[in-house]
Parts: C-alpha cells; structure tokens; sequence
C-alpha cells in the first residue's frame, strides 16, 4: 500500500459507513415512519457523502443513497393496510418440505437408506414460516416465503425489520450470489404480548406464535411488523460455487458472515447419538424463547445429498422428527362464564392445576354452548388439555372410561352472571349474549376500556382499575361521561394523586384531536375493529353522513358485510347511544374527516371504466369515488381500451352503439356492487 493509499483509507471507511448509515436512516424515516436523524443531520452526512464519492470515482454505486435522493426508494410511502400487494418471483430452487417421522423405528429406516458413513446433523425444527433470503454482492436483493413452493411474496420490506438480518455483508470473500434459508418467528414472550393487546381490542387471538408471524409478514405496514418483533434463524445456504463441502461447514460459515445460525446444532454419527439428541431438546426446547416442533435430520456431507436427491416433495437426504403434542387429563372443576364487553357470555374451564408445556394450566376456554355439547363434557369428567407448540391450552376430550362419572349435569345459563339479564342466542350464531348493553358492569366497563384504550382514543392513565374505580363511584357511566369528569373528583379517589388526575385531564383533552376514523373504531360498534373502521371513513367523511347509510350501501364498502352493516345501522337506531354521541359531539369529538387518501384494494387495477345512465344505489360521484378507490380509472368516452361500462337506466344510444361496434361489455349496477365488495 503507498502513502496515498493509506491517508485515503480512512476516508473510504467512512464512506462506506456513510452509505450503510443513510440507507439505514432512509429505510427506517419511509418505512418504519421513525426518523432516527434529524433532517438537518441527514443533509449533512448526505453532502458528506457526495463529497467523498466525488472524491473517489472508483468507488461509485448506483445503489448508494446518493443515487436514490427524491425517489422512494422503492418503497411505498403510503402504508395503508390493503394498498399494495407483495411482488411474486419465482423461486430459483423450488422450496420443499420434509418428510415426517415420529418414532426412533422411522428414523431408523431413513438411515438405512444413507450410505453406511454418513453423518447426520441434527437440528431444532422451528414452528414458524420459511423464508428465502437472497444476497447479490452482498445485498440483500429479496426475502420470499414459500408460497407453493415454486413462487413466494417477496416481504422484503418486512423482513428488513427483523434486527437479526444483515441488509449488507462487507466481506470480500462471499460468492456473487448465495441463498439463505431459514424460519420466521414470533417469539413467545411477543406473542403473549400480542394476543393480550388483541384481547383488549376483542379481535381474533392468534391461536399460535406461528400464525402470528404469518399474519404479521403479510402485514402492508412495516411499522407495525417491526413494532411486533420478529427474529430469524437460518439453517440452509443455496447457490453456485458455494464454499465448503458439508452443511455443517456452510453453517458455520453463514455464522461467521453474520447471520443468525442456531447453537443447537450436532453432528452425529449413529441412531443412539441422535436419539439422545432428541431427549435432551424434548424437554430443554420449553426453555427457548421461541416455538420448535421436532428436529430436522440432514446427511452432512453435501456429495452424499446430491447422491441422495430429491423426490417430488422432499429431499432424500434429510428428514423431520416430530414432538408428541403435549397433553394432559385433569379434573374440569367448575365452568364459569365471562361477559365481554359486546356481551358475548364465553364459559371457561376451571381446572385442577396441571403443568404444561413448561407452564401451569388451570382455565381454558370452551367457546360456546356448541363446543361443550360436541365434546360432551360436564364438571367432574376428567378432560385432556393440549398445548402442542400452542400456547393457549386447549381442552380436546373426555377421559373415555365406565368408572369416570361426571357429578354434574350442563346447561348453559340463561341469565347473565353479571347483571341477571335474560340472555338471547341470535340465530346463525353460537354465541349467547347479554342484551342489557347500558346496565351490564362488564359491557358498561368494557365498552370504555375500548374506547380509551392505545389503538382507539389513546387516553393515558385511565386503566382498567381506575374505569373500574370510577365506576363504582358513579362518575363513569358511559363513554361520554369521560368528558365530564373534574379534576376534584379524580384527585379525591384513593391511590389518584392530583398529578395523576392531571396527567388523565390532559390525555382527555388530547383525544379531542384524535382522527375521525379512530374515533369511529373507539365506539365499539360490533365487528367494526381498526380496519373496518378506516375504510368505513374513506367514504363516510362525516357522523352525519355515515348516521344515514343504509345496510345496502354499507355493504358495497370491502370488509363490510351485511352483519356489520346491520350492527351500524343498530347503533344509529338506539336513542341511547345517539344521546351520548351528542355529548361526544359537543365535547369536541372529531366526527369528520378527510377521506384516507390511496386505493381500498386493486380489484379495478389498470382498468378504464366509463360511466354512463342514471343509477339508484348511489350517485355518480360515488361511483367515479369506488372506481378510483379499487385502483379503476374513470373516463368520459367509449374507446377500444374501456374495459367495461357502468350502466345505469337510461345509457344514451351513441354509446351503447359504440360499445357494440367496438365489444365493450355492459355491467349493471348490482354487477359493480357485487365485482367491487
Ligand atoms: S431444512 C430441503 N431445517 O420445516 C430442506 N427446515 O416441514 C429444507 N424447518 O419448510 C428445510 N426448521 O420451513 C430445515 N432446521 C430446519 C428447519 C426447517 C424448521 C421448516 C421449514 C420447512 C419445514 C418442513
């Protein structure tokens, strides 16, 4: 190295740091909505930069960020929930699954087809997605699940949230291209965390980590994706001229260029060796921060796996071993019943204590009346409880047996346990539900606990005990009430000091702010959760004008079927709940809004439509609204690119000539309606 040289040095290290540095900045302010620098710090390192690229000529990249000032990055700005879909691509080598085994005779088996020394290594199976990452000098370039094996999404976007995966390996010694294989999870402890969120909002619970991950990788926000927190291990490298000649090698060589390889991984010899292996991580996997299934077996030596070869679905050369699912029988107690805040009455198991899974399981849910009568259990049977990579324990049966006698008979109650109401079952539904919306402590609480809660109106310091506090006192009635409460009369309750009461009048007088769409999602309207909520706003801008919709034209809005729409139409119908909506309103409520800008889904994508008659369902306005909002074009006049007309009674016959001589189809209404929702 000459003299130069090493003065310059220096400055291509911070070049190169540089580059890393902003990309870094730039993916985490357009994607993740979290800027780490401040503007002023990123102009200055990004004519730092400049300069130094000007400087050193050799060293141009048309990927640094230099190159992408103004653009997007490739990267949607607008992360709406539903606006964009993933890219599918092809997999460069299809993406099998395994075989499965569940005894030592089946692993036996399998390595009596292997050439009599070959090695196994022995892996954890971990419960989550497959993910294929692909690295083109260095840069990450793709992240594609499986899909059906032979094309998957790329979730690039999503994957670059996950900590763990390098964006960037500086190394001279990596091939031009190499694939890396490995699992997507949700660790336990965010999964928990998770649910319990979702249980508070009363949406659906994920009924395992691995069902989280793959909902949150099919997330459009990669906000939200990193604000769950994902992780990664890899256990497979693809691609030509690949260093090393075992899998074992491969690893460690991932390993030392950065990536994620598990430590649980061993080279063994014979059946015994991995039969021990199998013991040991049967009971050490529930101490592992993330969920595991089995253990794969792969041959090490990589000319032997080529020997081996594939079979349509499977490799040959490995094989997965599958845990027994965990399960129990206890004594089922007693069954209780819990009211929801829309007054859903759900019976829970209370069981005799009995550990599972590493943790001890004394409530489960029975769902419904339904459920309980198809496994026919009554208190004082002895039940299974499953866990098998689950986390909520599930109960499965009954103890089959002449000798076992359920001491109690079941009936569902058909009083509510909380505030006594006759409870109703609506036909179609399993679900009995209290009626007494205004008087049912459960429902009353509830229904504020949702509204006040992060996702809804976000007010800070009025928890469940303070609700539940309130309440007791009178002072919170409904979710109007919230609005009128003093700080004398917050300060005065036990364990409120006056800054607390202060800091709770402030985030009230915060929520005054909060968007018309999140307000509607805080009303607790039955199944109108976020989402529904947000693409409900971008057509009814106002209260008032959503307060007049119908069930019919509700419905032509994506996610809103005709239950939803008649449990909108409900809450509008209800004097009580139009009286607290004026409270709400002179409170200072946000009760409109500017429609959410961006498509509601790409169901008219790339198509010209005309429009052209009179219509009864809605306007013409609100059409030319729905052709924009599902990624549809309107235009005035019929050519041979219209992909269809939207007509109404009375089309004027130039046009429907036109459409004629050049085979434009005709679609009607209730065609559109029913294209669109
Ligand atoms: S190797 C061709 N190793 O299990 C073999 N797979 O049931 C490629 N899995 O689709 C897979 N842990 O998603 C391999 N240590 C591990 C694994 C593993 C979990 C998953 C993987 C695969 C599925 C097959």
């Amino acid at each position: 190295m000459d003299l130069f040289s090493e003065i310059e040095e220096p400055e291509r290290e911070e070049l190169k740091s540089l580059r890393k540095e902003l990309e870094e900045a730039n993916y985490k302010y357009y994607v993740l909505n979290m800027p780490t620098l401040s503007d002023r710090e990123f102009d200055e390192k990004m004519h730092r930069l400049q300069a130094l690229e000007a400087q050193f000529p050799d060293m141009f990249d048309p990927k640094s960020p230099t190159q992408k000032v103004g653009s997007d990055l490739n990267v949607q700005r607008n992360n709406v929930q539903g606006t964009k879909s993933f890219e599918t691509v092809k997999h460069k080598y299809p993406m099998l699954s395994l075989a499965n085994s569940y005894s030592r005779e089946e692993i036996e088996d399998w390595v009596r087809k292997l050439p009599s020394n070959a090695e196994i290594v022995c892996e954890l199976k971990y419960d989550g997605l497959s993910i294929s990452l692909w690295y083109e000098h260095g840069v990450l370039v793709r992240a594609l699940t499986r899909g059906d094996g032979q094309q998957g999404d790329d979730v690039i976007n999503n994957i670059k949230t996950i900590p763990s995966i390098p964006w960037r390996i500086e190394r001279n010694d990596i091939p031009e291209f190499f694939e890396l294989r490995g699992e997507v999870l949700l660790p336990w402890e965010r999964f928990e965390a998770l649910n319990k969120e979702r249980e508070e909002q009363e949406e659906p619970l994920f009924a395992n980590p691995r069902n989280a991950a793959s909902g949150t990788l099919k997330l459009q926000d990669p906000k939200e994706v990193a604000r769950r927190g994902l992780t990664a291990y890899l256990y497979y490298m693809l691609g030509e001229n690949l260093p090393g000649t075992t899998h074992f090698e491969r690893l460690e060589t991932a390993k030392s260029w950065g990536f994620n390889i598990s430590d649980a991984i061993k080279v063994c010899h014979n059946v015994d060796e991995v039969m021990a292996y199998i013991a040991y991580w049967d009971t050490e996997r529930k101490n592992l921060p993330v969920a595991t299934d089995g253990i794969v077996l792969k041959v090490n030596n990589l000319a032997q796996q080529e020997e081996l070869g594939y079979t349509a679905k499977t490799p040959r050369w490995a094989i997965a071993y599958k845990f027994p699912a965990e399960k129990q029988l206890t004594l089922l107690k007693e069954i209780t019943y819990q009211v929801g805040r829309t007054g859903v009455v759900t019976p829970v198991a209370n069981l005799e204590p009995v550990q599972l899974s590493g943790t001890i399981v004394q409530r489960a849910t029975l769902h419904n009346e339904d459920f309980i009568k198809s496994l026919d259990i009554r208190p004082g049977d002895r039940v299974w409880v499953e866990k098998g990579g689950e986390i909520i324990p599930k109960i499965t049966g009954k103890e089959q047996s002449d000798e076992v006698q359920s001491t109690k008979d079941f009936s569902f109650p058909d009083i509510c346990p909380e505030c006594g109401a006759k409870l109703v079952r609506v036909e179609g539904e399993a679900a009995w539900r209290c009626p007494n919306e205004a008087g049912c402590p459960p429902q009353i609480k509830g229904k504020i606990e949702h509204f006040v809660s992060r996702k809804a109106m976000n007010i800070d310091g009025l928890g469940e005990e303070t609700i539940d506090l309130l309440y007791q006192k009178g002072l919170l009635h409904n979710i109007a009430d919230i609005y009128n409460l003093k700080l004398e009369d917050i300060a005065a309750q036990e364990r409120m000091g006056e800054k607390s009461a202060q800091n709770m009048l402030a985030g009230i007088e915060a929520s005054k702010q909060v968007p018309w769409s999140r307000v509607l999602f805080a009303l607790g309207i039955r199944m109108v959760g976020e989402t529904t909520a947000k693409k409900i706003t971008r057509f009814y801008t106002s209260i008032d004008a959503l307060q007049w919709a119908t069930t019919e034209q509700l419905c032509a809005i994506e996610d809103v079927g005709p239950q939803i729409a008649e449990n909108i139409v409900a809450y509008f119908n209800d004097i009580r709940n139009l009286e607290i909506l004026e409270r709400l309103r002179q409170a200072g409520l946000q009760f409109e809004g500017e429609a959410v800008e961006g498509p509601q889904s790409d169901k008219l994508a790339g198509m010209s439509i005309v429009i052209s008659g009179t219509f009864s369902h809605h306007s013409r306005d609100e059409y030319k609204a729905m052709i924009e909002a599902h990624g549809g074009k309107n235009v005035g006049s019929v050519s041979k690119k219209t992909s269809f007309i939207l007509a109404g009674d009375n089309m004027g016959p130039e046009k429907r000539k036109k459409a004629e001589s050049l085979n434009v189809k005709l679609i009607t209404e209730d065609e559109f309606l029913e294209m669109i929702k």
